[in-house]
C-alpha cells in the first residue's frame, strides 16, 4: 500500500498507524513528496504560511490551463492562496453559515420523490445529485433545473482528476460553460435568493468572473466530498446491523453518526501543499518546488487527538478531526455538509430497505474516499 492506494483501500488505517509511527514529516521517495499523518505535523503544514496550495510554476493543471474549466479553477478560492483566496472567502463563508438546517431538511424532504426505486441507483442519487441539489436551490436555482445543473456539476469535477481523459476534459469545459451561463442568468434576476443575495453583497465590486467561479466551487466542493461523507456513513451502518436498528429507534442521533463518521472514515482523506520558501516545518527543512502530502485521514486516527481513536463512538466527547482541513482554507461548508448528509442518511434510514445485502467498491480517486453500492445476491 501507498498513501494513495491508501484512499480507496477497504481498510487503509493500520497502514496510516504505521506511517504516524515515523512522526514528523518523513518523505516517500515513490511519491516524490513529504508525508504529513500525525495531527502535529498535519497542523503544522496546514498552518505555515509558505505551505500553499498550488505549485507556483502550475497555478492551473496543464491539462485544462486552455480552456473555460481553467478559467474557473484559476479564480477558486480552494485553489489560490492571499488576497485571491481571502476576498471571496469573506464573501461567501458568512452567508453559508447562516443556513438553518431546518431549511436543509426541507429541502432534501421535496427532493425525495424523484429518488429512483432500484436500491443502487438510489443510494447513488442520495449521494452524487441530492447535496448538490440542495445547494443549487439555495443559490436560487428552480426545481425544474436542478437535475441539468448537478449534471453539469458532475462533468466539472471530473476535470480535476490528473486521470480525466480527453472525452472528460472536453466535457468539463462545456460543464464550465453553461454553468457561468446559469450563474450569469441567476445573478440577472431579482431578487436573488437570501443566500446568493448576502454572497453577492459580500462580494461589492469584485469582478464578476470571480464570483460565478467560486459559486460554481460551491456546487463542485460539495459534489464529491458529500458523496463520500453520506457513503462512508452507510458503509459504516451496513457493517454493523446493531447500529442500523439503533438509529432506526432513535433517529434523531444519526447527527451523531455523520459527527463521527466524517472524522473515523473520512471523505477527503489528504489534501496537498506546495513549498514556496524554504522553510522549516514540524522539524524539517523543506525547500521551494517541496510537495506535501497531508493525510487528513490518518491524523484523526492520531491518539494525541482522540482517545480510543479506532472505534466509532458516536458519543464521543470533545471530538477533534481535521476532516475538514484547518487553518486558512479549512472547509466554510462544513456545517452545512453535515446538515445536508444527516437529512439524506436520516431519510434513507427510515424509508430505504438497508437490510437487503449491499456491497461496495470505492471511486478511483487520489484523495476521495467514495463508496459505490451494489446489490449482492441474497445467499451471501
Ligand atoms: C456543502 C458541501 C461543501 C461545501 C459547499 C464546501 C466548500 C468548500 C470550499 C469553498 C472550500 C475552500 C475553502 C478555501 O480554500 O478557503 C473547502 C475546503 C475544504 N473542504 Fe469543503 N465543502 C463541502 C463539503 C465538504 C465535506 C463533506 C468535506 C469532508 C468531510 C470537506 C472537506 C474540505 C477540506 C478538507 C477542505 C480544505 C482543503 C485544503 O485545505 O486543502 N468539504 N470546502
Amino acid at each position: 500500500m501507498d498513501p494513495i492506494t491508501a484512499v480507496t483501500h477497504a481498510d487503509p488505517y493500520p497502514y496510516y498507524a504505521c506511517l504516524r509511527a515515523r512522526a514528523g514529516l518523513v518523505f516517500d521517495p515513490g511519491l516524490g513528496l513529504w508525508l504529513a499523518s500525525s495531527a502535529a505535523a498535519v497542523a503544522a503544514v496546514l498552518a505555515h504560511p509558505e505551505c500553499r496550495v498550488r505549485p507556483p510554476h502550475e497555478p492551473v493543471p496543464r491539462a485544462i490551463a486552455h480552456g473555460a474549466a481553467g478559467r474557473v479553477f484559476a479564480r477558486l478560492m480552494r485553489m489560490n492562496d492571499g488576497e485571491r483566496q481571502r476576498c471571496p472567502r469573506a464573501a461567501i463563508e458568512p452567508g453559508l453559515q447562516q443556513v438553518h438546517g431546518e431549511e436543509i431538511g426541507q429541502r432534501v424532504t421535496a427532493l425525495l420523490p424523484g429518488l429512483p426505486n432500484d436500491l443502487g441507483a438510489r443510494l447513488q442519487h442520495c449521494q452524487f445529485r441530492l447535496p448538490v441539489a440542495v445547494v443549487a436551490g439555495l443559490l436560487g436555482f428552480s426545481a425544474q433545473q436542478l437535475p441539468a445543473i448537478a449534471e453539469r456539476v458532475a462533468d466539472f469535477v471530473a476535470c480535476l482528476s490528473p486521470a480525466s481523459s480527453q472525452a472528460q476534459l472536453d466535457a468539463a469545459h462545456r460543464a464550465a460553460e453553461q454553468l457561468s451561463r446559469d450563474f450569469t442568468a441567476l445573478l440577472g434576476q431579482t431578487p436573488g435568493s437570501p443566500l446568493l443575495q448576502r454572497i453577492v453583497k459580500g462580494f461589492g465590486a469584485e469582478d464578476r468572473d470571480t464570483l460565478i467561479a467560486n459559486l460554481i466551487g460551491l456546487l463542485s466542493q460539495t459534489f464529491e466530498a458529500s458523496a463520500g461523507l453520506i457513503g462512508n456513513s452507510l458503509c459504516a451502518l451496513l457493517k454493523d446491523r446493531h447500529l442500523l436498528a439503533e438509529l432506526r429507534a432513535a433517529p434523531s442521533r444519526v447527527d451523531e453518526l455523520l459527527a463521527e463518521v466524517q472524522r473515523h472514515d473520512p471523505p477527503v482523506q489528504n489534501t496537498r501543499r506546495f513549498v514556496v520558501a524554504p522553510c522549516t516545518v514540524a522539524g524539517v527543512s523543506l525547500e521551494p518546488g517541496d510537495g506535501v502530502l497531508v493525510l487528513l485521514a490518518a491524523a484523526n486516527r492520531d491518539p494525541q487527538l482522540n482517545p480510543e481513536p479506532d472505534r466509532l463512538l458516536l458519543d464521543r466527547q470533545a471530538r477533534r478531526s481535521v476532516s475538514f482541513g484547518s487553518g486558512r482554507h479549512q472547509c466554510p461548508g462544513q456545517a452545512l455538509a453535515l446538515s445536508i448528509a444527516s437529512a439524506v442518511v436520516g431519510a434513507l434510514v427510515r424509508h430505504s430497505n438497508l437490510e437487503q445485502p449491499l456491497g461496495w467498491t470505492y471511486k478511483p480517486s487520489l484523495n476521495g474516499r467514495i463508496p459505490l453500492f451494489h446489490p449482492l445476491p441474497e445467499s451471501r
